[in-house]
């Protein structure tokens, strides 16, 4: 029926026609740019795992961004790295830590700057997870909701535009959106880390946050990769007690898990395109392997037709300027 009165290849014969026929098209506005803020003075320092990628000193974030903002980035979320760190990451909600300072400070560079803040307990706690201890070493849900309201609520009142809490603790999102609700910040919005998988892929960030977990693993409280149905339930608890926007991370391998979270909830979807995919990019692409520039596009436009409004990616500079021709 369909050859030879259809033939496909006729729309795709040149440039012009295949623009006007694109389905997906990735554009700035859809980039949001990851950022490592690290206590003290004039540091700039690189990540060897993440070529490109540097932990700035609050003092040194006009570099950066400028680049975000003559960029068109409209999006930062902030990492903080700690002068000091103890069992309950007490510094995560000082006044004056690093992330508080870095969020006034971008606000002040560049106001219309989205300042979105990780909200996470790891790169706090002297033993690298993500919430407080039992004696047992377990980390302990419930009295981690505290701390995760505490450091949400200190992060609100230095100025961020939006909050991202990524420890995947129960009932975090709940107790995250009552605190700032009742500390006149109900029009803060909340973007969870919905649907956090552990994943290897992780590997560079926590060289770059030095927030390795210092013995085991975080499969107690960070989903099983194998786990569909489970990824749906996450993201319904999280839109039930009060998230805005959800995530699904990593991005590339669980595309599945994007496109479905977007078809069954229609909410505003972000994906978080992980260290670990920008280390192998960044690797083949240095041996000579891969043409970066058409490969990186390639996989940050599948995110998006995967269903994802939004991408958090270390590639957002070279993405912009790519898209910028
Ligand atoms: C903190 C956090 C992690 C990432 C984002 N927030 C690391 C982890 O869970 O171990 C990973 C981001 C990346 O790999 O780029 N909980
Ligand atoms: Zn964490």
């Amino acid at each position: 029926m369909a050859f030879p009165s259809q033939r496909l290849r006729r729309l795709r014969s040149t440039p012009t026609l295949r623009n006007m026929v694109r389905e997906t098209v990735l554009t700035c506005d859809d980039l949001i740019y990851p950022l490592f803020v690290v206590f003290g003075q004039n540091k700039k320092i690189p990540i060897s795992s993440m070529p490109g990628v540097f932990q700035y000193s609050v003092d040194r974030l006009g570099e950066p961004i400028q680049q975000v903002a003559e960029l068109g980035v409209p999006a930062v979320l902030l990492f903080g790295i700690p002068e000091t760190k103890d069992a309950l990451g007490s510094s995560a909600w000082q006044e004056d830590g690093v992330v508080q300072q870095a969020i006034r400070k971008i606000k002040e560079l560049s106001p219309q700057t989205v300042v979105i803040t990780d909200v996470c307990m790891c790169e706090y706690t002297d033993h690298g997870h993500c919430g407080a201890l039992d004696e047992q070493g377990r980390v302990i849900n419930d009295a981690t909701l505290d701390l995760l309201a505490k450091e949400a609520l200190s992060h609100a009142e230095a100025g961020c535009d939006m909050v991202a809490p990524s420890d995947m603790m129960d009932g975090r999102v709940g107790a995250i959106r009552k605190a700032l609700d009742d500390h006149g910040f109900s029009h803060l919005p909340i973007m969870s880390y919905a649907a956090k998988f552990s994943s290897a892929l992780y590997g560079p960030f926590r060289e770059a946050a030095e927030s390795a977990p210092q013995f085991g693993d975080r499969k107690t409280y960070q989903m099983d990769g194998a786990n569909r149905l489970e990824a749906l339930r996450e993201v319904e608890l999280d839109i039930e007690e009060g998230a805005d926007i959800v995530m699904v991370k990593p991005a590339l391998a669980y595309l599945d898990i994007i496109r479905e979270v977007k078809d069954t909830f229609g909410y505003p979807t972000a994906a978080y395109h992980v260290s670990g995919e920008y280390a192998m990019l960044k690797a083949a692409a240095a041996n000579g392997w891969l043409d970066e520039e058409r490969v990186t596009m390639e996989i940050l436009t599948s995110i998006k037709r995967a269903g994802a409004d939004m991408i958090i990616t270390y590639a957002a500079l070279d993405a912009a300027r790519w898209l910028k021709g």
